[in-house]
Order: C-alpha cells, then structure tokens, then sequence
C-alpha cells in the first residue's frame, strides 16, 4: 500500500523562477523558469510545480488558485544575519561601529530584560521580514534568555523557519547585559534542549564577537556546539579596524581575529561571521579549510563606514568562502533582500566588481539556504520543500513601472527589481503555504 498522497489545498499561478544550481558556475542551466507556471501546495509544503496548462486541469473545485498574471513567484527570501532587538535603533546617525554599539545598540537592548517588551518587538520584526518577503532569517537576540524564548515562542506561534539565539556577553559590555561563562552555557543549553528543532526553530549559539566573550566564555561557547553539532554558530568578524585593534589588545596570544575563534572550536559548516571584510589570506584560509560562512553585510557595510566585502577574494580558488548575504539590521538599513542585493551590487561596483541579477537572486534563495545548510528544505520550488514563498511585481512602483517598458529579458527585470525595488514589489509573502502579507 502506498502512503496517502498530500491533496493540494492551494495553487499560485503566475510566472515562476526557482534555481536549481548557482548561476555563477552552471550559467543559465541553473534557473528554472516558467512563463505561466503552477506551485501546487498542501500541508505547507510544495507538492508540485509545472506549466499551469498541464496542472490545471488535474486540480479538484477544493483547490485554491490564485492568479498572480504577469508577476514573479519565488522562493521565500532567505537573511543570514539580522538583529530582532535593534529595530528601534536602524537610522541611528553619525557613529562608526564601537561608538554605535555603546550609543545606540547596547542601550536599546536593556529593554529586552522586559519579556513583553521583547514580545511585542519580535512581532513587529516577523510581520516586516514578512512585508519584505523574508521568510527565514539567522537573528540575533540580546543576552537575555527571556527575549531568545519570547522570539521562539513568536515565531513558532506563526511557523516560520527561523535560526535564533540568545547573545553571549559576559565582558565589555553594560553590567545590564553581561552572563557569565556559567550563566551564559546554562541559558543557551536550555534554549536549545527546548527550541532546536522544535517546529520549524532552528538555534544558534550566539558570542556577540570576541571583544565582549571571555576565553572562558567563548570555551564554554565551543562546548555548546561540541554537544550539539546540528546547532549553529553565529558572531560577527572582521568588521571594523578598531574592532580588529582591540580582539588583539585582548587577545595577544592569536596571530589574527580568526584564529581566536578557531582556538575555541567555533569554525565549522554551520558557523555563520558576519562581515569579514578585513581578513587577511592565512584568516581566509582558516575560514575556507573549515567551511565557514562569511556573511556580506551590504547596507550595514557602508551606514557604519565599515569597509567593501571583496567578493572576488571570496571566491579566490586558493582558498575560497562559502558566502551569504544579509540585511545586519539595525546596522543594516533596510528589512528588505532586494535593497540589500541593489546595496551589494554598489559595493561590488566601487571594487570593479559585479553582481549580475541572476546570482544575486540565486543568493537570496537557494545561495542563502545552501550556506546554511537547509537547501533539502527551503530556498527553492520543489516538490517536498517547504512553502515559502515571495511574489514580486516589477511594476510595483510609477518609477519602476515607466522603466519596466523598456525591459525585454528575465535579467534585466530582475535587475530593476533588484535596483530600485524594496517592500512596494512584493505582492505577497506564503510561509509553510498560509498567506502572511500582501498587497497590490
Ligand atoms: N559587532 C558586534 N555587535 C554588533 C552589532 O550588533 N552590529 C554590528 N553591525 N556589528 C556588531
Ligand atoms: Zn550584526
């Protein structure tokens, strides 16, 4: 006897991209596109994408369609690095990034000892991931253990995937925001034992950067991930010089920033470093012999005068990174994928660099979901992923739409999209197949 097949309860109709291979290396074998395509869905996943012409016709009175003519239809945005606390802080003016964290950053985050407070933001931050078509996102909490849980509790309420944990701080911070080694291993442990894979949440051990760990704390942060192998590891590296000046005032022993966190066992597949613009060839091997992700940070890299993010280095032969892309919100300026991928084409451009539609979408998709790792369960459109999904209008806007009258490829209207779109082109937004957002 076969199992029961899922009966689809919904069908999206409309012009469907999804991407099987990275562009960069498979060229255009690596999309898949269909000009009046069907995604069928049922149970929140994806049962089965195909010309609407020969699925339409298979499809009971009980199904759902909705028509989305002339618009794009792809897989949910995917942000490798944002901060859930900080979205009263974005637009802070005029500090680089020590100065923003004391002024801005960690104040606002003393809030987050409030769990209803923490509650209360974490709804708003799911409901503008979604607005924005984001529907998986690696997010920073605060160091208190009450904001990861109000988090958690949020955004399985609402069942999206999402990676979180709580931050690990236990020097160079307000006494207000600072564990301990002990207190800070205890607080996360359970947060994993209570959330890692509980529904669709997914945990990450959180030091907030080596300036604010003791070695102990970041000891005790390696013996998380030793106990828990299938959790994340998410810090920030190699962001600011000052920054770099000071990991080696406290750190004398390490001949770089990277080798600090490779000292502590925190290199690994599933470790995502936000940043990592100023690393040096022996950091970039460090990072590359262990799988690591470096995270490019666009909007964030050039509000706080960061530096540029050498994609060309990254993809170096000698020692090449796995790389995602995200938003670093508060420090990042935009919720939005396609304003960070508009950002990240400049910052390319300033180095003789270039991002080409194409691979950027491949980033926000199935890029993102491969450097995390859960490519066998988002980031493209295939039968048994989950469905989350995004719908784009290119014409969402009189400026976007007058331009839009000159496009005649796929590229080019991806690149409008990419360059003068934001919240106002995504038309709707699916998590696990449930309409979340719409408008338009
Ligand atoms: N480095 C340590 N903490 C932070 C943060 O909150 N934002 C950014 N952009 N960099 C950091
Ligand atoms: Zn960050």
């Amino acid at each position: 006897m076969t199992a029961p097949m899922t009966a689809p309860t919904r069908a999206l109709r409309g012009r469907v991209l999804t991407f099987i291979g990275d562009p960069a290396t498979e060229g255009d074998k690596a999309c898949r596109y269909l000009e009046d395509g069907l995604v069928l869905i049922g149970g929140g996943k994806i049962l089965d994408v195909g010309d609407a012409r020969d699925l339409l016709p298979r499809l009971t009175s009980q199904v759902l369609v909705e028509g989305y003519p002339g618009d794009l239809i792809l897989p949910g945005f995917i942000d490798a690095h944002i901060h859930f606390p900080q979205t009263q802080v974005i637009a802070s003016y005029g500090a680089q990034l020590m100065d923003w964290l004391e002024r801005y950053a960690l104040v606002e985050e003393q809030r987050f000892a409030d769990p209803e407070h923490a509650a209360e933001v974490a709804a708003f931050f799911l409901d503008e991931l979604a607005r924005n078509g984001t529907t998986t996102a690696a997010v920073y909490g605060t160091v208190h253990a009450q904001a990861a849980e109000a988090f958690f509790q949020e955004s399985q309420r609402r069942n999206t995937r999402m990676i979180a944990g709580k931050v690990l701080m236990d020097r160079n911070a307000p006494d207000a925001l600072t564990d301990t080694a002990q207190s800070g291993y205890d607080d996360s442990k359970a947060l994993i034992a209570k959330w890692h894979g509980t529904g669709r949440q997914l945990y990450a051990v959180t030091p907030r950067f080596a300036i604010t760990s003791t070695e102990a704390q970041l000891e005790a942060a390696g013996a998380l991930l030793k106990e828990h192998p299938d959790c994340y590891l998410q810090t920030h590296l190699s962001e600011n010089r000052r920054e770099i000046e000071t990991v080696h005032e406290l750190f004398p022993w390490a001949e770089s920033y990277t080798q600090v966190y490779e000292r502590f066992g925190l290199l690994g597949p599933r470790s995502l470093f936000g940043h990592c613009i100023h690393l040096s060839s022996g950091e970039r091997r460090l990072l590359s012999d262990s799988g690591s992700v470096a995270v490019f940070c666009p909007t964030s890299n050039l509000f706080i005068g960061s530096g540029l993010f050498d994609l060309a280095e990254a993809h170096d032969p000698a020692h090449p990174l796995r790389a995602a892309i995200a938003t670093d919100v508060g420090g990042g300026t935009s919720y939005s994928m396609l304003r960070t991928l508009g950002e990240g084409y400049k910052v390319l451009q300033l180095q003789d660099q270039n991002l080409p539609a194409l691979m950027g979408f491949y980033w926000l998709t199935l890029g993102n979901a491969r450097a995390l790792g859960l490519d066998d369960r988002i980031g493209s459109l295939e039968p048994g992923r989950e469905a989350d999904i995004v719908v784009l209008d290119a014409r969402a806007t009189p400026a976007m739409a007058h331009r839009a009258a000159r496009i005649e490829t796929l590229a080019e209207e991806l690149f409008l999209l990419m360059t003068l779109g934001d919240d106002r082109a995504v038309r709707a937004t699916y998590i696990a197949g449930e309409k979340v957002a719409a408008h338009g």
